[in-house]
């Protein structure tokens, strides 16, 4: 299968959402990540439920919910309802984690875990088997545009190795500073789901660059 492109919407113009979301809708993008944001469990806080939903009208392509929000148990069903297809909780926010995970299959949706950057793959041992996805941060959760962290690479090769032995169908998703220069070598380390916000909507020509990160060996080809 080839790696798919999830642009995130945090990077996008507020002001023209409409506009980047019908680009996106037109381009090689895969699904659209949408990051929400709490104030509580990351020094930030990005949008919620109105602006979720409005979103939803400008385009089909599913919707990839990232909660960085406390205690994701209480809104499952209203992120849900405002259009997710697939909600990614993290390991670090869910003391029940197992429970949280069947309460996002119950809804329809497909269910993944993120870790952040401190915390090992290893601890998802006994959880792998249950997940849809998981999604490696490679940044520090709480805002678009910062650096990423090189640990990524090994982390993103323990969980490719612990998933064949458990869960071969596994998507591996990583999250911050992805950028053209550094997609093949996640691609090689294991990863199949790229989410790139900074490097998509800051780039001159987003709709090229996600054919960019979506096809990257055409580039070295030219
Ligand atoms: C960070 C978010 C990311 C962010 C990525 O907390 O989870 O999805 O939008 O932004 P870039 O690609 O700019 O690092
Ligand atoms: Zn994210």
């Amino acid at each position: 299968m080839n790696h798919l492109i999830a642009p995130s919407i945090l990077a996008a113009d507020f002001g023209n959402l409409q506009r980047d979301l019908e680009m996106l809708d037109k381009s090689d993008a895969d699904w659209v990540h949408v990051d929400i944001m709490d104030g509580m469990f990351v020094p930030n806080i990005s949008f919620g439920f109105p602006v979720m939903s409005a979103a939803r009208k400008y385009t089909s392509k599913p919707f990839d919910v990232h909660l960085m929000i406390v205690d994701p148990d209480r809104y499952l069903k209203a992120f849900k309802d405002a259009g997710a297809d697939r909600i990614t909780v993290h390991y670090e926010a869910c003391p029940h984690l197992h429970r949280t995970i069947q309460a996002i299959k119950e809804l329809g949706c497909k269910a993944g875990v993120a870790l952040n950057p401190h915390t090992p793959v290893m601890l998802l041992q006994d959880i792998i088997e249950d997940l849809d996805l998981v999604l490696i941060m490679s940044v520090n959760p709480g805002f678009g545009g910062q650096k990423f962290i090189d640990n990524t690479y090994k982390k993103l090769k323990d969980l490719k190795e612990m998933s064949m032995k458990k869960n071969p169908g596994l998507m591996i998703e990583v999250d911050g500073g992805v950028d053209q220069h550094n997609i093949t070598k996640l691609v090689d380390a294991g990863a199949n789901v790229f989410v790139a916000g900074s490097a998509v909507f800051s780039s001159a020509n987003p709709p090229a660059t996600i054919s960019n990160l979506k096809y990257p060996e055409k580039l070295l080809q030219s």
